[in-house]
């Protein structure tokens, strides 16, 4: 089972970069070319059945536990009927799992699920997807990830269209006295970092912005000091 990672709003924003974007021949290169400037390492699962494209496994976690020990590893699940995976990426060693609303009618139980094996419990949300689909399920989770491209691809252009999901978020978390951390996945950069914190997100999700640049660690560096220049809604 994973160690026990705390989730809080006073030491966000936070960084997630995507594995997607890096080079799948030099992962381990690629994380330690962050220099450890990440907060958390993102790794995007996809079956070819709820996304048209494949990833990874669970054997990728079980790695990176190994080699990555003390880090947080945020899966974001793009698969159809989570709960039949929710088990074997739990063995791997995940701290934090991630199921789209869309992608299964029983979100309520395999959140439950993923929280009863004492794992963070996230829930995703395509861009097209209303955000009220959420509201039953959010004093189940630990992080809401909201997409801001449809999910399948990096390197996809940041989609503006979802920001009011963060507000409205925001205002739902305040006046139930939730505390899960927003997530925000897709098309984030050096150019809109400041927009979506200020919007709400708490936790970056980027992928092309870190692993595009020759120098990650400075990337990663660059969107935090961007990012903590705006006081955003999780701050008060
Ligand atoms: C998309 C994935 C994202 C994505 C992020 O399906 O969930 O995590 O790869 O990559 P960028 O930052 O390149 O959009
Ligand atoms: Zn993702």
């Amino acid at each position: 089972m994973a160690g026990e990672i705390f989730l809080r709003r006073d030491s966000c924003p936070l960084l997630a970069p995507s594995l997607l974007s890096a080079d799948p021949l030099n992962l381990a290169k690629a994380i330690e070319a962050m220099e450890g400037e990440y907060d958390w390492l993102h790794v995007d699962v996809m079956d070819g059945h709820f996304v048209p494209n494949l990833s990874y496994g669970p054997a990728l976690v079980k790695a990176l536990k190994r080699s990555f020990a003390q880090d947080v590893i945020d899966v974001h699940l793009m698969v159809e009927s989570p709960e039949s995976f929710i088990e074997p990426f739990l063995e791997a060693g995940s701290d934090i799992i991630s199921i789209h609303v869309e992608a299964t009618p029983h979100v309520h139980r395999v959140l439950q699920r993923i929280k009863a094996e004492g794992l963070k419990a996230g829930v995703a949300l395509n861009p097209g997807t209303p955000v009220e689909w959420l509201r039953p399920v959010l004093h189940l989770v630990d992080l809401i990830l909201v997409m801001s491209v449809n999910p399948g691809f990096g390197g996809q252009r940041f989609l503006p269209e979802v920001l009011p999901k963060l507000h409205r978020l925001c205002q739902w978390r305040a006046v139930d006295e939730l505390s899960f951390l927003i997530e925000m996945d897709g098309g984030l950069g050096l150019d809109n970092v400041e927009t979506v914190v200020r919007a709400g997100c708490d936790v970056m999700v980027a992928g092309n912005a870190v692993f595009s640049s020759s120098e990650p660690a400075v990337a990663i560096r660059e969107m935090r000091r961007l990012a903590e220049r705006v006081v955003h809604c999780g701050s008060s």
